[in-house]
């Protein structure tokens, strides 16, 4: 499991975690550690004092940490037809301090290939 700090522009520098990739060994799945993982992350993430988290993934999963489509935060690169459920967000330290804006993200996530296949 990764997050990523970034920014988002005109968020006069207000840190956004991205979440990504999370994974579990397949033999391991369903056992709890996917959720235990995410769980302590966002308790860190929001300690160390990102305002919001983001993740394009499978509603079906984030969504039982809370994480919901339709925020303020824009991807990095335009996401299919399609995808929009899948980009999802998560305030951290209440929702009037997310900013408003498109994330910047940090070099690794710079490729368009990422965020449309
Ligand atoms: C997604 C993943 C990290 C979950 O890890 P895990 O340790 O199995 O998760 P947990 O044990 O905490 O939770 C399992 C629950 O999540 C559900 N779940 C797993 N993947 C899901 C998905 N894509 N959509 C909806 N629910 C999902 C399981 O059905 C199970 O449901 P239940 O609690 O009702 O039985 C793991 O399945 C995985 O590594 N998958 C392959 C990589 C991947 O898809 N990563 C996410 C990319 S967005």
């Amino acid at each position: 499991m990764v997050f990523s700090r970034c920014i988002v522009a005109g968020g006069h520098g207000a840190e956004v975690s991205l979440l990504g990739p999370l994974c579990v060994t397949p033999i391991r799945q369903k056992s709890g550690i996917g959720s235990a993982l995410v769980r302590e992350g966002l308790a860190r993430e929001k300690a160390d004092g990102s305002s919001a988290c983001v993740v394009l993934g499978d509603p079906g999963y984030y969504g039982r940490f809370g994480f919901e489509a339709g925020h303020r935060i824009t991807p990095p690169y335009p996401l299919p037809a399609g995808w929009s459920a899948a980009w999802q967000g998560l305030s951290l330290q209440g929702a009037d301090n997310v900013p408003d804006g498109q994330l910047e993200v940090p070099w690794p996530w710079r490729q368009e290939a990422y965020w449309s296949a």
